[in-house]
């Protein structure tokens, strides 16, 4: 690219059900790898629910402690996820099947679009990013840990699909 020439920001959607619990951690954890990697200015992350119930409302007290814990700041405040994000987003991240089915309901996506969080795990991670909501506090420390785990192979994935320099 020129030097004259702007890069495209990339922009990335984590969803879950809420967007209280899980999409709001997957977006702070996605945003700090973003940040080590230098690549700010080119990926920008927001998240959404497939569900309604919370919009709003900030993420979940006891997943925002859990995420201060280990150095993510979770300042998002719930919204539902609209058939526009599927034509603004370049990438949108379900946290598990069922979301992932409700974003194909919403409408058409872009090729390659929609993906499961999970494929960017290892094998020994189950396919799904479990719902911590009606559980206890080990459940939101799961979901920070496969978040870990995945999250710097996602954005890998993505400079690779954008040819973005790093
Ligand atoms: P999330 O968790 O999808 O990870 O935000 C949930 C939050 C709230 C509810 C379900 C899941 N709820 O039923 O209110």
């Amino acid at each position: 690219m020129g030097a004259s020439e702007t890069a495209k920001t990339i922009k990335v959607l984590a969803v879950c059900l809420g967007n209280i619990c899980r999409s709001p951690a997957a977006e702070g954890v996605l945003r700090t790898v973003i940040e080590q990697k230098g690549l700010t200015d080119r990926i920008v992350v927001d998240s959404a629910g497939t569900a309604s119930y919370h919009v709003g409302r900030p993420a979940d007290s006891r997943m925002r402690a859990a995420a201060n814990e280990r150095g993510y700041p979770l300042d998002s405040m719930a919204r539902a996820l609209s058939p526009r994000d599927l034509r603004d987003f370049d990438f949108i991240i379900a946290m598990d099947r069922d979301n992932l089915r409700a974003i194909h309901q919403l409408g058409d996506t872009r090729q390659g679009c929609a993906r499961l969080f999970s494929e960017f795990l290892g094998p020994e991670w189950p396919r799904d990013v479990p719902d911590p909501y009606y559980g206890g506090v080990d459940g939101f420390e799961y979901v920070l840990d496969m978040l870990e785990a995945g999250a710097p192979a996602l954005v890998e994935y993505i400079v690779n699909e954008k040819g973005v320099q790093t």
